[in-house]
């Protein structure tokens, strides 16, 4: 973690009065990245309004500056973060000098693995404990394939894992690749690597991501298409050697960090609270479906589009929720989003179960087993299985809240806010170890808190 302090930062989150007014969150992190990463592939000058500042984007953008883009923080207007960026050209990227630096993101580091490979230079990634632990064998597999060599650390359980060295291939092959993970990080890498080799890369993917990469690609001039088969599943072909165009990009906001507020909203009486400006990307929007499904009252006002995605202003009121079985085919909708909706679970009424999610033990902590200790720690019902969890619900009565020692957060910055929405539904509150890490995707959600909640 680049601008953090270096000795952990502990807090309290108490419950305050309802969530209501206006809040905005910050701009998507999966867009921010791709923005920066695609500006500087392309020629010429990329301007992007909305840029998430957290850390996790932040070092993609000292990545892209590493590698020979010009990459300019300018004066924040009112849609959040304004950058600059001049790209170098598919194929122009520069070998850079000292190891990148990728902090907590996982995303920075699988993504631009895939520039790498198939530029003739070479990379060391590095990063913090957390994503020095995650894998990237699903990475390594594909674009070894095109041509890459790689030397990474062996981590547990036969994993391979950073610090790692990239050498780029010469003369890349195109491959067809079909995705064994439901994974948009995989699935970008490999198109990403795909830019800058001749010929046709294919993605073949059974179930759907996120399609930021998708869209962006597409915007920037790629010769890009994606074919949608009878049973669900998804071939998106590019053409190599690709030729960006340098975009003016408006970022929306991340429905993954307007997700703590939705739930909070939700849980805290009284609440009536009006979140601007979310993204709802049907590939993204999977919480709020859940949601609804358990009595959610989640109104989406004024749908409208930013930057070839689809938005909305969302008006949440606190509401009863009832238990339910949640499809696993909707997790990859909501992947991120589990940290949070176990919270939701923990104060609805009757059970809710949640299978599938083997995904999660590989985020940026093992968010099953992690969520299932904090959540016993303040007082919810909570049995782990090896691919989920289920919750027995309060019925919207408070959790007790943690009494014996914070809750440990493992660097996980959704488990931070998490545990801070479950604080604000307990009698006694919830203390965790350490609010650092929510500053990687959303720097500005204690101060978001206290203007909706005084909490
Ligand atoms: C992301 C994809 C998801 C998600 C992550 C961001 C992306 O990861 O969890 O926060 O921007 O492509 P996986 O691809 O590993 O599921």
């Amino acid at each position: 973690m680049t601008a953090s302090a270096a000795q952990p930062s502990p807090r309290r989150f108490s419950p305050g009065g309802p969530l209501a007014g206006r809040i905005r969150v910050p701009g998507d992190k999966s867009i921010s990245h791709r923005s920066l990463m695609l500006g500087a592939l392309a020629l010429g000058e990329t301007r992007v309004s909305g840029l998430l500042e957290g850390e996790d984007v932040l070092s993609t953008a000292a990545a892209m500056r590493a590698m020979g883009a010009d990459v300019e923080q300018l004066p924040p207007s009112a849609l959040g973060g304004e950058w600059r960026v001049h790209g170098v050209g598919v194929g122009a990227l520069l070998q850079p000098q000292g190891a990148l630096d990728m902090g907590n993101s996982g995303t920075s580091t699988r993504l631009l693995m895939g520039l790498v490979a198939t530029h003739p230079i070479t990379a060391t990634f590095v990063g913090d404990a957390s994503l020095s632990g995650r894998p990237m064998g699903r990475v390594i597999a594909p674009l070894s394939q095109m041509g890459a060599a790689f030397h990474a650390t062996p981590g547990a359980k036969g994993s391979q894992t950073l610090p790692l060295r990239v050498e780029g291939a010469e003369l890349p092959v195109p491959i067809s690749y079909r995705l064994p993970v439901a994974s948009a990080q995989v699935k970008s890498a490999v198109l990403l690597a795909g830019l800058n080799t001749r010929g046709l890369t294919e993605v073949i993917e059974p179930v759907p991501t996120r399609d930021h990469s998708e869209r962006m690609l597409r915007g920037f001039g790629a010769d890009l298409n994606v074919e949608v088969q009878a049973d669900g599943t998804r071939i998106i072909r590019l053409m190599g050697e690709a030729e960006l165009k340098p975009q003016r990009i408006i970022v929306p906001g991340d429905p993954s960090s307007a997700a703590f507020f939705i739930v909070a909203a939700l849980l805290v009486p009284g609440s009536d609270l009006v979140i601007e400006n979310v993204g709802l990307n049907p590939t993204r929007a999977g919480l709020i479906t859940v949601l609804r499904a358990m009595g959610g009252s989640i109104e989406e006002l004024d749908p409208r589009e930013v930057g070839g995605e689809p938005v909305a202003d969302l008006r949440v009121r606190h509401s009863a929720l009832t238990g339910i079985e949640v499809d696993p085919a909707i997790a990859p909708a909501m992947i991120d989003e589990f940290p949070v909706l176990f919270v939701a679970a923990a104060l609805a009424k009757g059970t809710t179960v949640t299978r599938g999610l083997e995904e999660l033990r590989v985020k940026e902590s093992d968010r099953i087993t992690v969520m299932a200790t904090a959540l016993t720690a303040a007082g919810a019902r909570v049995t782990e299985t090896a691919d989920g969890l289920t919750i027995a619900g309060t019925d919207g009565e408070p959790l007790r809240g943690t009494a014996d020692g914070p809750i440990k957060t493992h660097l996980d910055h959704r488990i931070a806010m998490a545990m801070a929405v479950a604080g604000l539904a307990s009698r006694a509150g919830v203390e965790v170890d350490d609010t650092r890490p929510i500053a990687t995707s959303f720097p500005t959600f204690e101060a978001l808190l206290a203007t909706a909640s005084g909490a």
